[in-house]
């Protein structure tokens, strides 16, 4: 009864000029491991789920880049949306979908572009949770020990008195302000929100009927087309009336049936530049250096991708991003990295 819907339909902007609209980030092997990060991902979810169960939601554009990518795959599985609405829409679609396949299933939802190094004991605290939602109207995530007040993050409260692996949770903030990321970060019962996902089909259904009425009516329309030949037209029909929300505002946070794990692997959710130069291995002066022949002199602490067959000399810069991709090259500095959308935008305006 296990499934899982990787959600693979983001653009990764931030990792501009590499991850771009037309190929982003989780169809590139970020990591320099030979596997793109949907591959990885992918194969993380085999290791619990029977292949022929793993759901893909991606937009309509990145069709061939799936099947490239994951030829195991077959129609079936690979939902492709007309429009991009963030996480809500195509979380809802998928298991609505599944839960017409199979009412019972159980299921995992998580992103395509994560790093975690420890796939056994990711595999382990998800059989954990899958165990605990079979038996529980429960929506569960996985949490993370905060290090710093990441405004990019959901936080999720837990309850402090529970001795159990799995707590309840109090309450679930998607992205605070600064100011509040700072004192969850202090009282020391919060976790970060990784992303990740469990819950059974009935419950996570449950949960939208409940919070997002408009959005389940929208989709509930179109229940006797899913899996038959109908489905395209629906899709193309009705996916890009949905609102653009994600499934942190639309249901994490009204809901009161929330628990949470905390994971016990290491997790990055390479979400910039900077997260990428934290996880790749480093040379004496600290730089992070992929696909390139490079000499650096007087250099550290940057992150620099270019060409695999350039020569490329940096001398006398810390801590920048330098990439190098076909038409654009970008040196920036990395304490600005969560910039790069917007120069991205003026760029786009501009050229
Ligand atoms: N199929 C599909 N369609 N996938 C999408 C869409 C869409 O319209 N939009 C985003 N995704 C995918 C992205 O590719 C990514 O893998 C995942 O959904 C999450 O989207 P992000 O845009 O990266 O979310 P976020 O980083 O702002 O926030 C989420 O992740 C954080 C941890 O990385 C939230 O869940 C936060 O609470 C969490 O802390
Ligand atoms: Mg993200």
């Amino acid at each position: 009864n296990y499934y899982a819907i990787l959600m693979a339909g983001g653009v990764g902007s931030r990792f501009w000029p590499v991850s771009t609209e037309e190929f982003p980030k989780q169809f590139h092997d970020m990591l320099g491991t030979g596997d793109t990060l949907i591959q990885k991902t992918f194969n993380r979810l085999a290791d619990l789920i029977p292949k022929e169960n793993i759901f893909i939601l991606t937009n309509e554009r990145y069709n061939d880049l799936v099947f490239e990518q994951i030829p195991e795959v077959t129609k079936r599985q690979v939902v492709l949306e007309p429009a991009m609405r963030n996480t809500a829409p195509c979380i809802l679609y998928a298991s609505l979908k599944i839960q017409k396949e199979n009412p019972d299933a159980v299921m995992i939802v998580a992103p395509s572009d994560h790093w975690i190094e420890d796939e056994k004991a990711f595999s382990k605290n998800v059989q954990k949770a899958f165990d605990f939602c079979a038996e529980n109207n429960a929506l569960m995530t996985l949490g993370i020990t905060p290090t710093f007040p990441n405004t990019g993050y959901g936080y999720i409260e837990f309850d402090k008195t529970s001795e159990k692996v799995i707590k309840s949770v109090n309450q679930f903030r998607e992205k605070p302000d600064y100011e509040t990321a700072k004192t969850f970060i202090n009282q020391g019962n919060f976790l970060w929100n990784a992303g990740i996902f469990m819950w059974s089909v009935k419950s996570v259904v449950q949960a939208f009927k409940d919070n997002q009425p408009t959005l389940y009516a929208l989709f509930e329309t179109g229940i006797d087309s899913y899996n038959t030949d109908f489905e395209d037209d629906f899709i193309r029909d009705n996916y890009d009336k949905s609102e653009n929300i994600s499934v942190d505002y639309a249901i994490m946070e009204k809901s009161k049936n929330v628990f949470v794990i905390a994971a016990e692997f290491d997790w990055n959710d390479l979400g910039t530049w900077g997260s990428l130069y934290d996880k790749l291995d480093k040379d004496h002066s600290g730089n992070a250096v992929v696909n390139s022949r490079t000499l650096t002199e007087d250099a550290s602490g940057n992150m620099i991708r270019t060409k695999n067959d350039k020569v490329v000399v940096i001398d006398g810069l810390q801590d920048y991003i330098v990439v190098d991709k076909d038409e654009v090259l970008l040196i920036y500095p990395k304490s600005k990295e969560q910039d790069i959308k917007k120069v991205l935008q003026k760029v786009k305006t501009t050229y």
